[in-house]
Order: C-alpha cells, then structure tokens, then sequence
C-alpha cells in the first residue's frame, strides 16, 4: 500500500475511489472492499481518501471534535488490501490565491426544504466541493458512497453528472451495530448512554415502513424517538430519488420513498435513513 499526499500517475489512471475523513469504521470497509472488488474488475488501483474537509462543517466545535486516528486508518487499509491512500494536506486540496471549485455544481437535491440544508446551510455546498476537488485531483473512474449519508449520495450523483464526468458512482448499503444503530465515525463520540439511547433511530426508522402512509409514518417515527428521549431535528419520508416533501402525505406514494432521521444525541449529531415501503406493497 502506497501512502500519497499529492496525485500521482499511479493513482490518476482511473482508480476506484473511496472518499472519507477518516476515523474510518466497519461501514467504510464496506465500501472500500466494494472499491476493491470493482478495481480488480477493473483492472485499476482502489484507493482511499482520507480529508476532514473544514468546508463542510458550518459548526466550529463539530470540526475540532471530528476524530483523528491516522495510524488506525491507515492500519485498516493495509488490512483490506487498499491500493493507494491519499492523505492530502489542506493546500492541496486548496491551494492559497487558486480557484480550483469554480466549476462546482451544487445540485437542487442540496438544499431540499426540512432536511440537511435547514440544519446545517452550507455543508452540501462544502461537499459539493471537496467531492469535485477529489475526482479533479484524483481522476477515478468510479468511486463509492455509502447510503447512510442518502442526501448525499444523491448530490454527488447528481453533481457529477450535471458536471459531464465519465465516472460512476456506486452505492454501498449501510452497515448496522448488532443494536441496529448505524456505524458511523461520529459513534466514537457517545458516551455508553447516549450509545444505548441512539438505538431508538434505528428502531423508528423500521418501525414506519410499517405503516401505510408517510403522515402514519412520520407520527410513529416521531412517537418512537420521544419515548426514547430524543427530540429530532427531522423525522421525514421522503420520495427516495428527489427529496421531495410528498405532495399528501396522507395518501399511499406511488414512488419508493426513503425514511430519514437527524437527532442529537448526547450531543452528537447522528443521521440514518432506510427505505421505505409502505407494507400495503411489501
Ligand atoms: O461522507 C463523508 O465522509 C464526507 O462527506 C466526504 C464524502 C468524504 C466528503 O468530505
């Protein structure tokens, strides 16, 4: 394994890529064995970005409490046969007096009404624009996203191709705790009590694919998560491909949908989402 902190040609010949920040878990290894599955399909390297993009945290403290754990990452790539990790210093992903996001597209599915826009403006635009950075500087031919950031995932699919890149994204399912809650590197930040409380996104999320429609499933989600002592930011079932509020929400859709939740929990932000099917489909 090769460790860069500026492109080189080995990994600008159509890597499959795999953008993280680090404090990498068991969902990243998802993803980075299905960019190595595709690579050696492919014939290419897999490759691992490791950046904590300070454009994309509009709330300081977040940033500064994001973990770092370099040597354990870089462990864990060794471990699952990563090809090539880039760990780029901030000036190379954004050099001093360059305008090297100019040609960003930030996409309408960023800033859909009541889910991340309105709690954190600005961060699809910072990811919008490290993610355009990363493909510019890396050049892959595919790269990989998990479905625990679903929003995301759709902006960045949307992006590249409003942007005409030859790049396929490919998503990976989100990996779950025995307890249902979703990993993710922001779990290293509970405490055991706000671990055991934080089950209960999970819980409403499949819970509400129990119900017919979004408004019942909504209520459900929302009941479930007071009695587990968690007021969420939202608690939404939204068409799954544009985000879209549904037009009535009192009526079966005829579209799959997607159920999504952002909560803190003990102070740590958490998001999850799952797909929803109303069970009179199922
Ligand atoms: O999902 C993440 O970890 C980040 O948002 C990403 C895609 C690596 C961009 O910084």
């Amino acid at each position: 394994m090769r460790v860069l902190n500026t492109p080189d040609h080995d990994l600008t010949r159509g890597c499959v890529l795999v953008p993280t920040m680090g404090a990498l878990h068991g969902g990243h290894a998802s993803l980075i064995t299905a960019a190595a599955r595709r690579a050696r399909i492919e014939g290419v390297p897999s490759a691992v970005s490791i950046f904590v993009n300070p454009k994309q945290f509009n709330d300081p403290e977040d940033f500064n409490r994001y973990p770092d754990r370099l040597d354990d990452d870089l462990a864990m790539c060794e471990r699952a046969g990563v090809d090539i990790v880039f760990h780029p210093p901030v000036d190379v992903v954004y050099p001093p007096g360059e305008d090297v996001t100019g040609d960003v597209i930030i996409p309408d599915i960023a800033s859909k009404p009541g889910l991340e826009d309105t709690y954190r403006p600005g961060h699809f635009a910072g990811v919008c624009q490290v993610v355009s950075r990363l493909f510019d500087l890396c050049q892959p031919s595919a790269a990989v996203f998990g479905e625990k950031d679903w929003q995301q995932l759709q902006c960045v699919r949307t992006m590249s191709k409003l942007q005409g890149r030859d790049l396929q994204i490919i998503p990976a399912e989100t990996v779950r705790e025995a307890s249902g809650l979703a990993m993710s590197s922001r779990n290293l930040n509970l405490t055991p009590e706000a671990r055991a409380q934080a089950v209960a996104i999970s819980q409403a999320l499949f819970a509400s694919s129990k119900m017919s429609t979004p408004e019942q499933g909504e209520s459900l989600m929302h009941d479930i998560l007071s009695k587990g002592g968690i007021e969420p930011e939202y608690a939404a079932i939204r068409p799954a491909e544009t985000l879209m509020p549904v037009a009535d929400p009192s009526l079966r859709p005829t579209v799959p949908c997607r159920a999504l939740i952002a909560a803190k929990v003990g102070g740590v932000r958490l998001i999850d989402n799952a797909p929803w099917t109303p069970i009179a489909y199922a």
